[in-house]
């Protein structure tokens, strides 16, 4: 919960930063405007999303107490209408209704509000099931490979980033992550060269440790491809545009990630960040759980398993290309006690 603590929040003069749930935040440094006193001048106000949540200061001094208390009256109505507008759970969208004429129209007004109001949404019924249960099934193996079979395709080898990336070799938030993944891609035919764009680097060879994984990779990415594509389509339809509007922004590249978050009495298995590559991240979890949400209150909201789903949000792709309007959401992963003593 936002904390209004009159000694803190409501003296802007002297704290020029906010503390939200006992942490103190960073200055904010993106303008929202301005809250209109009742009388006088205005205070101008700034405010920022941290991965802790919101924050603000007042940057003009009123000229009287008894007015710099109306533009404290402005603040608590912004942030009355921030936790109102924040989402405290994750929506449901079924697959096979943005597919259905007659269960369309209310599929697509549902993927709409998850999109401006939530960025995160639950996929059901995505006709994925079986090669998912698959993909779960194989990981413990993969994952359980002798060292050197792993090291032998690591990332560093690879300009386009695919490949293994062992425990703790990644930091976020300046913490060091708990977890152990390998990334591969759509097979491509071309090599970069010198005369190629810089970007085209990303599009590479994987590195695979066999070819019973090149082969299960490979499956997934297909479908998923297919299913993004589909789910790309109906994007567009809710927003009104039409269906192939999004379809040149994809790239020759999809990108499948193994994940592992091992017991740890550390409880960061990622910390808080946004998906920074592609236009949406489509997430597979198994039973251990841990995904967790930032609202716009700078609450952490659970996104707990749900069976034969995919968490689907936005990546920061999509939030650039959508001028800002659909945000890529904060979230992070923190590994669970439960997990622990498993
Ligand atoms: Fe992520």
């Amino acid at each position: 919960m936002i904390r209004q603590d009159s000694s803190e929040v409501l003296h802007p003069f002297e704290y020029q930063d906010v503390k939200i749930n006992n942490l103190r935040v960073k200055l904010a440094d993106v303008f929202v405007g301005t809250v209109p006193a009742a009388t006088g001048a205005p205070a101008a106000v700034y405010a920022s999303w941290t991965a802790q949540g919101f924050s603000f200061r007042v940057l003009r001094r009123s000229p009287s107490d008894n007015e710099e208390f109306k533009n404290i009256l402005g603040l608590d109505k912004l942030l009355s209408t921030i936790m109102a507008t924040s989402f405290s759970e994750i929506p449901v969208i079924d697959f096979a209704r943005l597919r259905s004429p007659e269960n369309k129209p209310l599929a697509l007004q549902q993927l709409k509000d998850a999109l401006f109001k939530v960025g995160f949404l639950y996929l059901i019924n995505t006709g994925l099931e079986s090669v998912l249960d698959e993909g779960h099934r194989a990981a413990p193996e993969l994952f359980n490979l002798p060292a050197e079979s792993k090291e032998k395709c690591s990332m560093i080898n690879s300009p386009s980033f695919l490949g293994y990336t062992a425990l703790g070799a990644e930091t976020t938030a300046s913490q060091t992550d708990l977890r152990e993944q390998f990334d591969f891609g759509t097979p491509v035919t071309n090599h970069w060269t010198d005369n190629d764009p810089l970007w085209q680097r990303l599009e590479g060879p994987s590195q695979y440790p066999d070819a019973k994984t090149e082969d299960l990779a490979n499956r997934l990415i297909y479908q998923m491809s297919g299913l993004a594509a589909t789910f790309l389509e109906a994007v567009a339809e809710c927003l009104e545009l039409p269906k192939d509007t999004f379809a040149p922004f994809r790239g020759h590249m999809d990108r499948l990630k193994f994940i592992k978050y091992p017991p740890s009495r550390s409880s960061q298995g990622v910390g808080p960040h946004k998906d920074s590559t592609g236009l949406f991240t489509f997430l597979s979890q198994d039973s251990v759980g841990g995904l967790q949400v930032l609202n716009r209150a700078g609450q952490w909201i659970d996104a707990p398993p749900v069976p034969e789903s995919l968490v689907v949000n936005i990546a920061q792709g999509f939030e650039a290309i959508t001028g800002g309007r659909c945000h890529a959401t904060t979230h992070r992963v923190v590994v669970s006690l439960a997990h622990l003593e498993t």
